[in-house]
């Protein structure tokens, strides 16, 4: 029997392992992970340069659980210690101004390599491709099976992740150990993902159009629940960029929530309708085009005028009541007929998964099965972008592993 299994090798298990190693040197710690290249979501994160972290990580940048949850585990891996743990694995990390933190190689394959090297140094056994089918629960541990053949564990750590970009191997066969544990789950849906607009809208004609706009959610009664500002990415299908990806989670909840929740995109984000509004009646010999023009890029802004039923070169006298009001609407209050989302195969997340509450938090050992630690995005968290994931990954996982070993 082996003194710990960690199943999933991604950032949290590697943490895990890196970790438990440290504390324990003389135990047995095996890695199991069921994908044939490992690290795969690392080496594609951030667009290669792998976000590791931010400079300010509050419990408020995240979703699922509880802020009060999610801040307990935070504080026991905060970023300034991210940021010398890989340090001293010889990652420099530089911070843009953003606030997100980057290896100063600009390389995600830095971080992999460092994370690899330290678990090998501390002795973790990685075995892979080993995919674990089951785990049962026996009077001294853990059973894990798979085609590989089987192997008992006195301690388990389940670091499978979520169900986003199931061909890195996280394909939320995690979800189902975890339940068969004890577990129950939170709904499980993509998030940071981009979302679809019928193909015939105007929009998808924009493809490669990045500008910043204003998300807002809207409940059915017209009551804010979200708003987010930042960029956003007209492409062949709707919608994607930051702003929309951060929206992707909070949208999908509501609709789920099936309370008839709209998004709507202000377009030009200084601007209120009121104040365009009126603008647009001071307009005087100016075109419609050059005000918009002032805040909006040029193809944009002539579809505005295309949707609003005007010419783009419509003066201030030549503007009607009707026209002005349904342009101002586009452009600071425009409705999103949202058709869908790009599923999991796009999402940068999965939002849902095991709630904190089942979790002691200072151990991020289960209540429900005794020897089991959880960590990463398995967990019922999901931050917004900007390295606000991988920080969770590391805080979760440094706890995780340090506790399975002691
Ligand atoms: P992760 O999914 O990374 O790892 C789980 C591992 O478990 C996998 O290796 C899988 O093969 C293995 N596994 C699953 N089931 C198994 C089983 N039954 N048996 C054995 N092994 C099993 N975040 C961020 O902070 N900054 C960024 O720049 C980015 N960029 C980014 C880009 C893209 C395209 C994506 C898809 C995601 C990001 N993220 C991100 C999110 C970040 O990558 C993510 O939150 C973490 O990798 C989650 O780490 P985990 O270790 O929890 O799961």
């Amino acid at each position: 029997m082996t003194d710990l299994a960690i199943i999933g090798a991604g950032a949290a298990g590697l943490m895990a392992g890196i970790w438990a190693g440290r504390t324990q040197p003389e135990h047995e710690i095996v890695m199991l992970d069921g994908a044939a290249k490992l690290g795969a979501k690392i080496l594609i994160s951030g667009g290669g340069r792998c976000n590791v972290t931010h400079a300010q990580v509050e419990a408020q940048d995240f979703c699922g659980s509880t802020p009060p949850a999610i801040a307990k585990v935070l504080r026991r891996f905060e970023v300034a210690q991210t940021v010398a743990f890989f340090r001293e694995l010889g990652v420099e990390l530089k911070q843009e101004e953003s606030g997100k933190l980057f290896p100063v190689t600009d390389s995600a394959r830095t971080v992999l390599q460092a994370l690899l090297q330290e678990a090998q140094r501390v002795h973790v056994k990685l075995l892979h491709p080993r995919r674990v089918d089951s785990v049962q629960r026996r009077e001294t541990g853990f059973l894990l099976r798979g085609s590989w053949g089987e192997m008992t564990a006195r301690r388990l750590v389940l670091a499978t992740g979520g169900k986003s970009l199931p061909k890195t191997g996280s394909d939320g066969h995690g979800y189902a150990i975890a339940q068969a544990l004890g577990h129950t789950l939170t709904p499980i849906q993509p998030a940071l993902v981009p979302l679809l607009l019928p193909g015939a809208h105007f929009i998808c004609s924009l493809s490669g159009l990045t500008l910043p706009a204003t998300l807002e959610l809207r409940s059915a009664s017209g009551k804010r629940l979200k708003s987010i500002t930042g960029s956003a990415l007209c492409t062949h299908f709707g919608l994607s960029g930051p702003a929309v990806l951060d929206m992707s989670r909070h949208y999908l909840a509501a609709q789920r929530a099936a309370n008839g929740a709209t998004l709507q995109i202000n377009w030009w984000p200084e601007k209120s309708f009121e104040q365009l509004e009126q603008e647009l009646q001071q307009l005087g010999r100016a075109t419609v085009l050059a005000h918009l023009r002032r805040g909006l890029p040029e193809r944009l802004a002539r579809r505005l005028c295309d949707q609003a039923g005007l010419a783009a070169e419509t003066t201030g006298p030549e503007l009607t009541r009707g026209q002005r009001l349904t342009l101002a609407r586009l452009v600071t209050q425009m409705p999103l007929p949202i058709i869908g989302d790009r599923g999991f195969n796009f999402a940068e997340v999965t939002a849902g998964g095991v709630p904190l509450r089942e979790l002691h938090l200072e151990r991020m050992e289960s209540r429900r099965c005794p020897g089991l630690f959880l960590c990463g995005e398995i967990c019922d968290v999901d931050g917004r972008i900007g390295g606000f994931n991988f920080q969770w990954a590391w805080a979760s996982g440094h706890v995780a592993g340090v506790s399975a070993a002691t």
